[in-house]
């Protein structure tokens, strides 16, 4: 036991701050405490991500800003977690003294033994990566956040071996959850009022626990609180299951909003990302999201200036996009990582200019395709989750849209935690600003308006 200050400062995806919530339970049990600075801590732990270079330049650079702490105070201990922790640990203990203790995703329930050698005077590692580990019987402490809306994991690791992705290398091999663990987490959710919860893993329609699938998976998790919304992230376009599409459109609780990251719009571009589905296929999968779920916004994922990028090959992911309308995207410049299949296989040989010319021109093309969406959206109405109050104003709410789009209005007598219709009368390309109409509970929203929603 400790009695220790924690701090956990976290990096990357959903998964990461899915991770470090499972991290503070494991610490809490141990009889520490969570603080929400740095400068409070006796341990500062940071959490990791290597998808991109400059994911792991923000993190060196806040690890050497944590050296000055440690100068100031002797028995502050630094920790690494996450995906960087495989792959550098040897530079990382050594250098400069930055760091005290690391640990790879799959071995956070070691941590308060790691953390026992460290007081003893000695550097801790345990970056094992493990077959089994889902934190299936951790419950997560959500320490931050809006009390309102959380994740909640659901696999680990990934098979699919995307030739520029790292993500294989630091979380190690694809394992499911059990689905007794998942639901229970999601009934003791709505059981402390969170309203919205997002299904999270590396590729989510490949999980599999027992005979339990995917879809069937978000039936029955559809079916623990009625009044309680789902998301999930992130699909792999190449098994995407039809049935969910239909099982999205008849659940009032199944948001029409899907990440759907297509990386790239060419046939060759796909291949040699180690992408299975053709532009053709993509193009269908997209298009039958759309007939069976009306209104549906989708989202995505690109990378610009992958190895042996041709102007060609750029065009065509220009126009997947363009055809495809996303209501938004995540667009990156390809960054080369190690141990990947490119490093190994391919040169990283697009100049840097040319890559962030083509990322500029993607992005842009994607703003003008927003505001158009955007403008559309004027004099519609939407379910919006009050999230809490919005950046600017006390007076106003913020919460999402069921398609995912941010939305602003005056707060009323509504509160957080509510479901709201809101009329659009106003945007800008992030945003959408309204006027709200009234309190209602998607159950009966969905019946009442049936005929107007299908109209
Ligand atoms: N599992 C998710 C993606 C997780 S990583 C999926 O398959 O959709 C999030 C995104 O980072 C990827 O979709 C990809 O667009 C981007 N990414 C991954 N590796 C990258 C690299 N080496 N350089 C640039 N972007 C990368
Ligand atoms: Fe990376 Fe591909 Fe796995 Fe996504 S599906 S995490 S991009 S290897
Ligand atoms: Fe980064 Fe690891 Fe997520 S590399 S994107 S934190 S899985």
């Amino acid at each position: 036991m400790s009695e220790k200050r924690f701090y956990i400062e976290t990096y990357g995806c959903q998964m990461n701050f899915a991770d470090s919530e499972v991290v503070n339970s494991i610490l809490i049990e141990d009889g520490m405490t969570p603080v929400q600075t740095a400068e409070e801590a006796d341990v500062i732990f940071v959490n990791t991500c290597s998808i991109r270079e400059n994911a792991e330049t923000r993190v060196w650079n806040r690890l050497k800003e944590f050296r000055s702490l440690k100068k100031e105070k002797d028995h502050l201990t630094v920790g690494v977690l996450g995906c960087m922790a495989e792959r550098i640990r040897d530079q990382i203990i050594d250098q400069e003294k930055l760091v005290d203790i690391v640990v790879g995703p799959d071995a956070y329930r070691d941590i308060p033994n790691l953390l026992m050698e460290v007081n003893d005077g000695r550097k801790a590692v345990n970056v094992l990566l493990s077959l089994e580990e889902t934190y299936a019987d951790i419950t997560p402490v959500r320490t931050s956040g809006n009390g309102i809306t959380a994740f909640v994991s659901i696999m680990r690791g990934c098979d699919n071996m995307c030739s520029f992705c790292v993500v294989p290398f630091t979380r190690g091999r694809e394992r499911s959850r059990p689905m007794t663990s998942i639901l229970r987490e999601i009934q003791q959710l709505s059981e402390q009022g969170y309203r919205e919860v997002t299904l999270l893993g590396q590729n989510v329609n490949s999980y599999k626990f027992e005979d339990i699938d995917f879809t069937r998976l978000m039936d029955e998790a559809s079916k623990v609180d009625p009044e309680m919304r789902f998301r999930f992230s992130s699909p792999h376009p190449k098994d995407f299951p039809e049935p969910l599409l239909h099982l999205i459109a008849e659940r009032p609780n199944l948001c029409n909003y899907i990440h759907i990251p297509a990386q790239a719009g060419s046939d060759t571009m796909l291949e040699r990302m180690r992408r299975p589905y053709t532009r053709e296929q993509y193009l269908a999968l997209t298009g039958r999201m759309r007939e069976i779920i009306p209104g549906v916004s989708l989202s995505t994922d690109i990378i610009a200036g992958f190895c042996d990028e041709t102007e060609e090959e750029h065009q065509a992911t220009m126009s997947l996009m363009k055809i495809v309308e996303y209501d938004l995207a995540y667009m990156f410049a390809y960054s080369e990582r190690e141990r990947t299949l490119a490093h190994r296989k391919y040169e990283d040989n697009v100049p840097e200019k040319v890559k962030k010319s083509r990322l500029t021109e993607i992005i842009q093309q994607q703003m003008s395709i927003q505001e158009k969406n955007n403008k559309l959206e004027i004099g519609q109405r939407h379910v919006v989750l009050a999230e809490g109050k919005s950046k600017r104003s006390d007076q106003q709410l913020s919460g999402r849209s069921d398609t995912n789009k941010m939305v602003v209005f005056d707060r009323e007598g509504y509160s957080k935690g509510e479901y709201v219709e809101v009329e659009i009368t106003d945007c800008t390309s992030a945003t959408l600003i309204g006027k709200p109409l009234r309190k209602v509970s998607l159950q009966n929203y969905y019946r009442k308006d049936a005929d107007a929603v299908l109209a």
